[in-house]
């Protein structure tokens, strides 16, 4: 499949939005600050933090899992058996978890939960982080997946 272009111009702070690479959802999240603080928190609750397992690209071994931090750049397909997570952004227990939530996704079909960055909970059926696809920028606000 062709590498695809994403304008991240018009995403506000908070917005999603989705492109299709090769067949695949893949969500651009514009993160405000108060969602990267939440990754601080939930630092302590997910499996794989910095993204040391492979078969992620260099730039997702970080806590943001993306070249800008701003950005969330990821795979809308949940690593346990390819359902379609929805995005919850609330804080609150929705999921359960209480206070330790701070927002993310949740997978319908199993109930994998993973936080703004994609990363997967603890104890969850996914057994991976969310899929961060090869990407670039070609300018401040234009991405290039694939
Ligand atoms: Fe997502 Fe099973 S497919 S939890």
């Amino acid at each position: 499949g062709a590498p695809v272009e994403a304008d991240v111009s018009k995403l506000a702070p908070g917005e999603m939005m989705t492109v299709e690479w090769r067949g695949k959802p893949v969500w651009i999240l514009r993160r405000t600050e108060e969602m990267l603080a939440s990754l601080e928190k939930t630092d302590a609750v997910v499996s794989d933090p910095e993204s040391d397992r492979p078969m992620q690209p260099e730039y997702a071994k970080n806590k943001y899992r993306s070249i800008k931090p701003e950005y969330l750049v990821t795979v809308g397909i949940c690593t346990h058996l390819g359902c379609s997570p929805s995005e919850r952004f609330k804080t609150g227990n929705e999921s359960g978890l209480g206070a330790e939530w701070s927002g993310g996704f949740l997978c319908p079909c199993h109930g994998s939960l993973f936080d703004l960055a994609g990363r997967v909970y603890r104890s969850m059926p996914a057994p991976d982080n969310l899929e961060v696809p090869p990407h670039q920028y070609l300018a401040d606000t234009v991405l290039l997946i694939g």
